[in-house]
């Protein structure tokens, strides 16, 4: 078998994230032993960590590496550690300069349920049943990133913080015709999510999406303001296929969406860069936080970094059947009742980060074998 050889950048960064990443090396493990891929595995640090090494959450030098290597695998930054540093080096800064130099404004954050763990969620499981959703996140512009941003001093008591939200003409094109193309595949349904009512800056995301929707008349466009999307989330989330939507609101609204399936543990994320054809570098990661509670405890949720993995192999490298069958084994794995303490479904069946892993992989084996 010919191998196909790939260089992955991983950046565990911070608290859980160094974690998950063991288990997700094992997945690379294992799927280099059983398919034609060849990974060649760097590791560096992000967040905290680069701070703690470098004094920077994210180096130049890192910024490289991530630039010439196929796609980044990345796990959580953050933690109480480096909450009184200045803004500008705050570990979650190293996060925001990555996706900005790497250009990837396009964060796919899908919302599955998983039906053994229907009742894990904190709503009722018929309103959750089979939930398949998709967040289409913009996330190099917004207000993340707009100028003039700071605190300044005003008097002796008297302080004021600013940001600015801002988008242009072409970057809610490029993020629109990612989210038609995307939804052109699924159910045809795209909602568009905004503040049109009090933010001149989403009304215009709203003309420019409705312009691009032109473009794609098989797709059904709707739009909606933020504080109702909210709502209609939690109240009938089966309503919505794909949704894109800014860089804050993406921030919000996915949360509040991975929690219907159950937990945070179980969202992975893709950042891409462009939807051309040629190369198209994707930054993997999950939806959920470094986690300073439970960090160093090894009891974290492994999955939503395996399924990162999952997204990885389908988005960047073309192997949807990896991907399909890895959904398969989780599926499996939590049917048979076993989970991790964040999802507990039986009391006496609570794995540790990696155990939970390790069962993960021997069901892939089975799968495989099958
Ligand atoms: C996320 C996180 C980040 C964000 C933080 C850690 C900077 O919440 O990826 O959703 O706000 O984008
Ligand atoms: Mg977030």
């Amino acid at each position: 078998m010919k191998k196909k050889n790939l260089d992955i950048l991983l950046l565990p960064g911070d608290g859980i994230g160094k974690e998950i990443s063991l288990e997700a090396k094992n997945l690379l493990d294992w799927i280099s032993k059983n398919y034609e891929f060849e990974f060649e595995l760097t590791t560096d640090e992000i967040g905290g960590a680069a701070v703690d090494k470098y004094g920077v959450p994210l180096t130049d030098h890192t910024v490289q590496m991530a630039q010439s290597s196929d796609a980044i695998l990345l796990g959580a930054v953050g933690g109480p550690k480096w909450e009184e540093i200045p803004f500008e080096i705050r570990p979650e800064r190293g996060l925001l300069k990555i996706r900005k130099e790497l250009d990837l404004f396009a964060n796919f954050r899908p919302a599955v349920v998983f039906n053994s763990l229907r009742d894990a969620s904190s709503l009722k499981p018929e309103v959750i049943d089979s939930l398949d959703i998709l967040i289409i996140r913009e996330l190099t512009g917004g207000i993340y990133f707009g100028e003039p941003r700071g605190i300044e001093i005003l008097s002796d008591n008297q302080k004021r913080g600013f940001n600015t939200l801002t988008y242009s003409t072409y970057e809610i094109e490029r993020i629109a015709r990612v989210a038609f193309e995307v939804a052109e595949k699924r159910k045809k349904k795209l909602c568009s999510v905004d503040k049109a009512n009090v933010l001149e800056s989403t009304a215009l995301w709203r003309e420019i999406v409705s312009n691009v929707g032109k473009q794609f008349p098989n797709v059904e466009l709707s739009h909606m303001y933020v504080d109702n999307a909210a709502m209609q989330l939690v109240r009938n989330p089966r309503q919505f296929d794909v949704i894109v939507t800014t860089n804050m609101f993406g921030d919000i609204l996915s949360d509040c969406a991975a929690m219907l399936t159950g937990s945070l543990g179980m969202l992975p994320s893709a950042s891409i860069m462009a939807s051309s054809k040629n190369k198209r570098l994707g930054l993997y990661e999950p939806v959920h936080g470094s986690a300073p509670d439970i960090a160093g405890k090894k009891i974290a949720n492994p999955i939503a970094m395996l399924l990162s993995v999952g997204m990885m192999m389908e988005y960047s490298f073309n192997a949807k059947e990896i991907n399909l069958l890895l959904k398969k084994a989780i599926n499996n794995v939590l049917k048979s009742g076993h989970s991790t303490m964040d999802i507990a479904i039986e009391s006496d069946k609570v794995l540790k980060t990696h155990e939970m892993g390790y069962k993960i992989i021997n069901e892939l084996e089975k799968l495989k074998n099958e």
